[in-house]
């Protein structure tokens, strides 16, 4: 596996694969790898892709800059267990090199047409975050060029804005999402899980049980507004556990819904502080049968 540093080691590197005739799946993360990045190499290697992985810790969608300070950062272990999956190439930047002018010039710099699926959830407690995601995501496309590029479900609300700037910005790539990876406790698999203590280890797997039985509620007949309520009040009753929000949303506008037989494909995103780290995770209530995933 070869390790670039520079934009112009990686546009050569991968103009060499393409001369042999491979296609390229670009896999885009921030490191601290666990086994929901492997799975997205995997589901690059099914398709017969070669893999060109990045690895840079992006401080532009950090609208915190503790949360900059604090994101795990382990390159060596990263750097084995890419190569140990299969990769063909780990893209680890310094910041300089994707930023020359300076991480808060690029920032006030970026505007890009994101349109309403950035501007709910996510968008709003974290204003500027899907701007510095569109950013690097579209640096990183245009660097590469693959045919397609891999991302988990986890950031489900990701997925829709990086689809959306690649129409707006004309990016011809296929955009794959992966199913989120989860640990035996079932909570989804998330670099910040590094960060949780052994007692908030214990409880953040309760996000995704309340998420799981609201389902089975919606089944009985519960209404959008009662599981809202109900699954919030469940989590804020653990005493480290509190509730940003929790939409039921359009799966593809990301729109809140009122009613389960307002749309097809109908989604759950939460995002809850379990002490100070902030995880998120969703849940699909109604999926259209032609939906592929
Ligand atoms: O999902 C992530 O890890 C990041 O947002 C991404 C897509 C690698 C961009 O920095």
């Amino acid at each position: 596996m070869k390790i670039l540093r520079t934009v112009n080691d990686l546009r050569q590197f991968v103009a060499s694969l393409k001369a042999d005739g491979h296609s390229v799946g670009l896999v885009p993360t921030m490191g601290a790898l666990h086994a929901g990045h492997l799975s997205l190499v995997a589901q690059a290697n099914s398709r017969g892709d070669k893999v060109v992985a990045s690895l840079f810790v992006n401080p532009t969608q950090f609208n915190n800059s503790d949360d900059l300070a604090t994101y795990p950062r382990k390159e060596d272990d990263d750097f084995r267990m890419l190569q140990e999956a299969g990769v063909s190439a780990v893209f680890a930047p310094a910041i300089e090199e994707i930023y020359p002018e300076g991480v808060g010039k690029a920032s006030e710099n970026c505007h890009f047409d994101l349109g309403p699926v950035a501007e709910v959830m996510e968008g709003r407690f974290r204003p500027g975050h899907f701007q510095g995601v569109a950013l690097i995501v579209s640096k990183l496309l245009r660097f590469v060029e693959p045919c397609r590029a891999y991302f988990g479900e986890k950031d489900f609300q990701q997925i829709a804005v990086i689809r959306r700037m690649c129409e707006t910005e004309k990016i011809p790539v296929e955009i794959v999402s992966c199913p989120i990876k989860r640990a035996e406790s079932g909570l989804a698999l998330s670099s910040r899980n590094s960060l949780l203590s052994p007692d908030q280890l214990e409880v953040a797997p309760e996000i995704h049980r309340a998420l799981q039985s609201s389902v089975e509620r919606s089944m009985q007949g519960a209404s959008v507004a009662e599981i809202v309520a109900d699954v919030t009040a469940r989590l804020d009753s653990f005493d480290d556990l509190r509730v940003e929000y929790f939409e039921i949303v359009d799966g593809i506008t990301l729109q809140p819904v009122a009613d389960w037989d307002q749309t097809p494909y109908i989604v759950g995103c939460i995002t809850v502080y379990c002490g100070s780290v902030r995880l998120i995770d969703n849940i699909t209530y109604r999926r259209p049968d032609s939906h592929n995933c």
